[in-house]
């Protein structure tokens, strides 16, 4: 029988029901993940009383649902508790700084403390006497000014955080500086700017390593790191590489910022808000964002929920120092149950190869293609600049030379319902141009939802390098990393005909030319234990 609830997850965190959003106060704490997350008690939807729900975890796939962390109360807080940071003081002493809406809908910036720090669960939060601790600065309006992020601590021995703002269509990350963590004062400038954004929400700031891929502390601040300032605007996650100079608060990016926004960004699909934390247990930096849902507010209110984070991430900087790199956390193996491997394939052209039997609907991917005859792809137009476009026009039907090929994910087994992750190559003036795309445009049936098409140029050399891709499906959700991690695109989907037992994943090659793969590695996933406490206990 059709499951009632088609589009839940099985490893992809979710709420029991009702609305989802931002990741919050990421923390490791006493042996403990805590993910805090926007959450709406009373609908699908967003409203008014947002609280900060909270869940925990000892290895970043199951998690245990607690109480409320935060929920509107003070005058400081009382129309909702929005996005936030934590930090970890020393001497083990974690605090959460958080956006209150206030009784006059301005946004000012609240602590929290946990009222039991022996509690590796940090289950309750006691919200300081003298919030707000920061208001609105003048200039600004008062509902442009949110999501604190983690503190750093400088040698100069003043905290800092950033809060997100805009003001004359310029977004910008303010800075602030504190001795203590509850005096806050603002810095002269702003750390950062950027002209032609939307609100910046949600920044991060954060070191990366220039020699390693091990993650840092967020005060680290030496000759090998360089820092990433991350905000989301106009409905994506962009982020700028760069150096920070601590003495004059400067942080200079490494590339002129010739455009209205930078071209990079965490992820090239549906992905908001997300947010970083160092994991000193397994010393690595974390992502998690939100993932919104594709479907109508209608949808929602149907299936009475909405919204997911994506699988976490670890995050490091590639070694041409020029972007990031993402790879699902290593414990995703934990959920990996039987393997199908093929090796040396040839997939000619026009051809589709089943991956069968396997967990279709809830899969780990993983393929790296070869291409023998690279000489013959076809030829880059120099106007074809705008990634996104350039994969809606060559949509996954649109066949070509080297390319559409890659995988055909949540299909029937008449490709009538399939959302296709592929590539095209290209010859440039003197390299090679790989376009990475996610079509959504036929991933249902039904039409009321938005299957705008996703895609990237991705940075590699495919005359020295495969092109590999690895794709996490489950159910309505299409996470791919190509390129080994340096380009992600997320999906959501809604398929009324390859669902659960019907869907079924395929490699593809529609280009004229064959190409061969190298390996192919797909693996059924096991569910993840996410729920409430005691249903867990009854789960075992
Ligand atoms: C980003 C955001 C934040 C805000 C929160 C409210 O998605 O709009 O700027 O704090 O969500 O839930």
């Amino acid at each position: 029988a059709a499951r009632e609830q088609p589009y839940r997850t099985s490893y992809h965190f979710q709420s029991p029901r009702n609305w989802l959003n931002d990741p919050n106060g990421l923390m490791y704490y006493k042996g403990v993940y805590h993910l805090f997350y926007q959450y709406n008690p009373h609908s699908a939807l967003f409203s008014n009383g947002i609280v900060w729900a909270h869940s925990v975890s000892y290895d970043l796939v199951n998690w245990v649902h607690l109480n409320h962390a935060l929920e509107p109360s003070e005058p400081f807080d009382v129309k909702s508790c929005w996005s936030g940071s934590a930090t970890i003081l020393p001497g083990s002493r974690p605090v959460i700084l958080y956006t209150g809406i206030d009784a006059n809908y301005r946004q000012v910036q609240n602590l929290a403390i946990p009222k039991n720090e022996s509690d590796p669960f940090l289950q309750e939060w006691v919200k300081f006497s003298q919030n707000p601790i920061i208001v609105p600065p003048i200039g600004i309006e008062p509902d442009n000014f949110r999501d604190p992020t983690t503190a750093w601590w400088g040698p100069d021995g003043k905290w800092r955080i950033i809060v997100g703002s805009w003001r004359d269509n310029i977004g910008m990350a303010i800075l602030y500086q504190s001795d203590d963590f509850f005096h806050w004062s603002k810095s002269e400038h702003p750390l950062f700017t950027l002209s032609n954004t939307s609100m910046w929400e949600c920044p991060d700031f954060f070191p990366v390593s220039t020699d390693s891929t091990n993650g840092m502390d967020t005060s680290t601040l030496n000759p090998s790191t360089k820092h990433v300032m991350k905000a989301s605007f106009n409905s994506h996650d962009y982020y700028v590489l760069g150096t920070y100079n601590l003495e004059l608060e400067r942080f200079s990016p490494d590339d002129d910022l010739k455009g209205a926004s930078p071209d990079l960004r965490l992820d090239y699909g549906k992905y908001y808000a997300s947010k970083s934390f160092f994991d000193s247990a397994k010393n690595r930096r974390i992502l998690f964002g939100w993932v919104n849902e594709s479907d109508s507010t209608e949808d929602d209110i149907a299936k009475g929920w909405s919204g997911l984070q994506a699988f976490p991430r670890e995050i490091w900087l590639d070694r041409s120092g020029k972007q990031l790199i993402q790879w699902p956390v290593e414990e995703i193996k934990t959920l990996r149950d039987k393997n199908i491997g093929v090796k040396s394939l040839g997939l000619d052209g026009g051809s589709t190869y089943e991956v069968s039997n396997i967990t279709a609907s809830q899969v780990d991917v993983e393929v790296a293609f070869e291409l023998p005859k690279l000489e013959e792809a076809e030829l880059m137009d120099p106007n074809w600049v705008d990634p996104q476009i350039l994969c809606s026009e060559k949509n996954a039907s649109v066949g070509g030379m080297y390319g559409p090929f890659g995988l055909l994910a949540l299909a029937t087994k008449d490709l009538r319902e399939q959302t296709a992750i592929f590539f095209r190559v290209f010859r440039g003036h003197n390299r090679y141009i790989v376009l990475m795309c996610s079509d959504q445009s036929r991933s249902s049936l039904r039409n009321e939802i938005d299957k705008t098409i996703y895609g990237a140029f991705l940075d590699i050399d495919p005359q020295v390098e495969k092109i590999s891709l690895r794709t996490l499906i489950d159910h309505s959700i299409i996470e791919s990393f190509g390129g080994e991690g340096k380009v992600c695109i997320t999906s959501r989907v809604y398929p009324v005909l390859a669902i659960d037992e019907a869907a079924r994943v395929y490699t593809f090659n529609y280009g004229t030319l064959s190409v061969r793969i190298e390996r192919l590695d797909a693996w059924s996933m096991r569910k993840a234990r996410i729920g409430p406490g005691e249903s867990l206990v009854s789960q075992c």
